[in-house]
């Protein structure tokens, strides 16, 4: 709900906890049209871009105008430059950090190893980074070598093979590049507001991305996909899901995949990602799983919440996606991360350019001194 409250200033402050009906600022990056269910990047629609563009091609459509682009190499050198980079100076710090620490925090470490210097080639730097911190810290927890990059291939590819070492097949390198470019951006998302807030203190990329992979890590927002997965694993049989799914919501549980803070329809990625299925082999009856799953949890969160519609989101078919391309669940968060800094890094630039220092006031209700 949001409070309007007497302010001691010539403004009028408004108590709004979770931000929602507050635009912090323009943006000429992405339109999240949540009455439509619509997802619009730089004026073309999510649709038109998923499953059509590479993850560098989608990378030059995007940054363009805002951050540099390459003018002696291509994008796909730039970014396979910057794997070296990161593989040579990142992944020793990541490999000499013992085996306590998760994937996510070990990708962490990588970029804070990185020799990021605020310089303009930064936004390839850390994105070019991801894939390699990814694969690395995956194979450091199961005790294996980190394998090195090739400078050869695109990026989608060289995160598969570095993760197995082994050439992946076409449609595994398609589903990729199409979950990468459907995450790219979402407007002022928890973690992408995060990466702006630190930005307009005019810290450098590397702190307002690491910052933003905190904010990503949550299960109300890039957190969720996996814990899809031991949903559709609890469930394990068609018929079983509408009980379980009632049960969960009587416990006072919630879907993970379903509800959105922005969309009052289906998240238009849903649709985008489940189409990328069609090319790959999932395993025997997850995605008929998936489908009486999701049927019965929208009808469901009807009836439990018949004035809030909740539908299906991104982080559903994520799961699923990702699941029949090979990955692993424990890399789904990272994976999220691996196409979103994309967008981190263009509404870095954006704040940058645009922007000014964010600093929401707070309302004190604690107890005030005696006299
Ligand atoms: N399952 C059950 N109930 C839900 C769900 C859900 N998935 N989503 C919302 N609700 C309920 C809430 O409990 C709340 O009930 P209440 O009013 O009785 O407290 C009501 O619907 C409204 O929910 P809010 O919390 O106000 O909605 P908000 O906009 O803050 O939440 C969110 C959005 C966090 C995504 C929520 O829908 C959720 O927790 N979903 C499950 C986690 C998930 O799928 N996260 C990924 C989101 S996509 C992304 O970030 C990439």
């Amino acid at each position: 709900m949001t409070v309007t409250f007497p302010a001691d200033t010539a403004t009028r402050a408004i108590l709004a906890p979770g931000l929602e009906g507050i635009v912090a600022a323009d943006t000429i990056l992405s339109e999240v049209d949540g009455a439509n269910g619509r997802l619009i990047l730089r004026g073309r629609h999510i649709e038109d871009l998923a499953g059509h563009l590479t993850f560098e091609a989608a990378l030059e459509f995007f940054w363009r105008g805002l951050l540099p682009m390459q003018q002696t190499r291509t994008t796909a050198e730039a970014l396979a430059t910057a794997r070296l980079q990161a593989f040579a100076t990142a992944v020793p710090v990541m490999r000499a950090a013992g085996p306590g620490l998760g994937i996510y925090e070990r990708m962490r470490l990588g970029l804070s190893a990185l020799c990021c210097d605020d310089a303009a080639e930064d936004s390839f730097a850390i994105t070019g980074a991801l894939p390699v911190l990814l694969a690395a810290a995956s194979r450091i927890g199961t005790g294996e070598a980190p394998i090195a990059p090739s400078p050869t291939v695109a990026s989608a590819e060289d995160l598969l093979r570095m993760l197995t070492g082994t050439a992946p097949t076409a449609r595994a390198i398609a589903a990729i590049d199409r979950y990468l470019v459907t995450i790219l951006d979402h407007g002022f998302n928890a973690s992408t507001f995060t990466a702006r807030v630190i930005a307009s203190t005019g810290a450098d990329m590397g702190s307002a991305v690491l910052g933003a992979m905190g904010a990503l890590k949550g299960p109300l927002h890039g957190g969720a996909p996996g814990p899809v997965l031991d949903m559709l694993d609890a469930i394990g049989t068609p018929e079983r899901a509408a009980g379980w799914i009632s049960a969960a919501l009587a416990k006072g549980e919630r879907l993970m995949g379903f509800g959105h803070r922005i969309y009052r329809q289906r998240d238009p990625r849903a649709d985008v990602l489940k189409a990328g299925l069609a090319t790959l082999e999932a395993a025997d009856g997850r995605v008929a799983l998936a489908e009486v799953v999701e049927l019965e949890a929208v009808a469901a969160l009807a009836r439990h919440k018949p004035n809030r519609p909740l539908n299906t989101n991104v982080e559903f078919y994520t799961a699923v996606l990702l699941e029949a391309a090979g990955i692993d669940r424990s890399l789904f968060t990272p994976l999220f991360a691996t196409g979103r800094v994309a967008g981190w890094c263009a509404h870095v630039a954006e704040q940058r350019a645009t922007g000014r220092l964010i600093r929401p006031g707070s309302r004190y209700v604690g107890p005030m001194p005696a006299a």
